[in-house]
């Protein structure tokens, strides 16, 4: 591409009064002319905020691909986004996913940018960023923040997996909550994002599959200086991709996507991927559905040994190959000549990766667990469909039939699950209402339910819960979370009760409770919506207009994209 073809030219390349506003406020920073006039301008969307600690390195990782970006012969300009911190903010990040993807669209769109890094961290930040930059289709390459250091404490190496154990341990009282305070310091003792295959490392994990960061990414600690040298050669690689036009429309093609759905499955990935997927893929207009990942993920076994389905930490994963030792082991079951980010197919960039530590990286002839990362059940249950993650549940459970002990929302679950006098047993079926897209709102990751404290004192560690919300990425259980619809809109699981008998069935995909068509009709005519939280701001607006999980669970508006143009000049 001519630099005379820039669409940062649309700007900096104007005469008269136009140009010189655009070009004068930019020389108040001490820019001379030649830095940024006729360069490639390369936006660096930085998601840097104290208040997302995984992200909190984020403003040293730019300067690396500032770097870069001046390296190849680019112009970059960093730029704030909203950014999402997983732990502290409420009700929940998921409520302002969407929010955050409009503002990283508008930012891109609005001004005079070439080309995006998007640097992304903690589980939002990636969706959020890929979703707004896909709506705009500029050429863009993704830099991950990296995981964590894997946690040691006492000589035991933990990760966020452990917190819903030392919870429980607290609640039967193995240890004592001011023994947490030692805990927590010991599992998050360096920057980066959570250590485990959580949702963060699997949107790292998606990013890297679908081809949209360089080989390597998802895996690299946040505190290895290789780390850095990544972001430095993404820097000059998006120089590059803007003068190849290599848009993200080139990239996410459907096969890049099918692509994805197989990783996830063969790293045990969070089962909030497939929210996320959908939601970008609905975004750069492939017609991506809840049925597809049952197809393209059946018959993939578990092959990254990774907490939560298996043992180890993202440490390990870099140490034994990265992610391009897990997508050598899928040759012959990905589609090999996706173009990525480096302009090399896939097949190219991971040929000569090697696994060097067969425990963590397994084959799929000799896998290390032969059960799936992710199902999607069907069944009058979930009319529209639900999630489970068999890699990460209980195998006694994965056909079982039980009665429903119902919790219409969490403020019911949180009073009544550790009463002694709660019916509940072993084999029950714990449902909580109410934690949906609309119904909470915003879908918290509530799903994976404490289990009652006198079933904890019994020794029992797992056992069926069923909700319309979402679980933490590092958790694990025999949780069925996403159903759809979800109680506040009225469908089927809004109408169980105490004592309706629930069957799921993981072989044979299905999802049921027993109630006639004419009882469920019946309660149908009784049932009352819950009321409204709020009626203004955001959240008005995402109520009303947030799609269910089965399809993203993006604000229907959002669907799709506008491209990089402008809707009026200005001046
Ligand atoms: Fe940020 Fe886990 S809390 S990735």
């Amino acid at each position: 591409m001519q630099n005379k073809g820039l669409r940062s030219r649309e700007w900096f390349g104007r005469k008269g009064k136009d140009g010189f506003i655009y070009r004068a406020w930019m020389k108040n920073q001490g820019i001379p002319d030649y830095e940024f006039n006729g360069k490639p301008i390369i936006g660096i969307c930085n998601t840097w905020s104290e208040l997302t600690p995984c992200n909190a390195h984020f403003r040293d990782l730019a300067e690396s691909v500032k770097r870069g970006i001046l390296e190849a012969g680019g112009f970059p300009v960093e730029f704030p986004v909203m950014s999402l911190g997983e732990t502290l903010m409420k009700p929940t990040a998921m409520l302002f996913r969407n929010l955050a993807s409009m503002d990283v669209e508008e930012s891109i769109r609005a001004n005079p940018l070439d080309g995006v890094v998007l640097l992304c961290g903690c589980d939002k930040t990636t969706p959020s960023l890929v979703m707004g930059a896909a709506s705009v289709n500029l050429p863009t390459i993704v830099v991950s923040g990296g995981p964590m250091l894997t946690g040691n404490h006492q000589g035991n190496k933990i990760g966020t997996s452990d917190v819903w154990r030392y919870h429980d341990d607290v609640r039967s009282g193995k240890i004592l909550e001011e023994e947490l305070l030692t805990i927590e310091a010991a599992m998050c003792r360096s920057q980066g994002h959570c250590a485990v295959m959580g949702t963060a490392s699997s949107m790292a994990c998606m990013v890297e599959s679908l081809g949209l960061s360089l080989p390597g990414n998802a895996a690299i600690p946040a505190a290895d200086s290789r780390r850095k040298v990544l972001a430095q050669l993404s820097g000059l690689r998006i120089v590059e991709m803007v003068k190849d036009d290599l848009k993200l429309s080139d990239i996410l093609t459907r096969q890049a996507f099918e692509n994805a759905i197989k990783v996830n499955a063969a790293i045990g990935g969070s089962t909030n991927f497939v929210i996320h997927l959908l939601a970008i893929a609905g975004r750069i207009g492939i017609d991506l559905k809840l049925d597809d990942f049952n197809r393209l993920s059946e018959n993939i076994p578990l092959i990254a040994n990774l907490q939560p389905s298996g043992k180890y930490f993202m440490e390990d994963l870099f140490y034994a190959g990265g992610l391009p030792a897990v997508l050598k082991a899928l040759d012959g079951i990905l589609h090999r000549d996706c173009i990525t980010a480096n302009g090399q197919t896939i097949s190219e960039n991971y040929s000569r990766a090697i696994s060097y530590n067969s425990d963590v990286i397994s084959t799929v002839d000799s896998p290390f667990n032969t059960a799936t990362g992710l199902a999607i059940l069907q069944g009058n249950l979930c009319e529209a469909g639900a999630v489970i993650k068999p890699s990460a549940a209980s195998p006694h459970l994965m056909q079982h039939t039980g009665k429903a002990v119902v919790f219409e929302n969490i403020e019911d679950f949180k009073t009544r699950i550790d009463l002694d006098d709660l019916d509940v047993d072993e084999n029950s079926v714990l449902v909580l209402k109410n934690v949906g897209p609309k119904g909470y709102p915003g879908m918290p990751e509530v799903g994976n339910m404490g289990i009652p404290k006198k079933l904890l004192a019994k020794g029992i560690t797992d056992m069926l819960r069923i909700s319309d919300g979402r679980m933490s990425g590092t958790g694990f259980g025999t949780i069925v979370l996403h159903v759809s619809p979800e109680a506040a809109l009225g469908g089927n699981f809004a109408m169980i009760k105490d004592g309706d008998l629930i069957t799921l069935d993981v072989p044979k995909r299905l999802l049921n409770v027993a109630i006639s068509p004419e009882l469920m009709a019946e309660r149908k005519k009784q049932f009352i919506a819950p009321a409204e939280v709020t009626n203004r701001g955001y959240v008005k607006l995402y109520i009303d207009h947030v799609q269910q999980a089965h399809l993203g669970a993006d604000l229907d508006f959002l669907r799709g994209g506008s491209g990089s143009s402008v809707l009026r000049d200005s001046h």
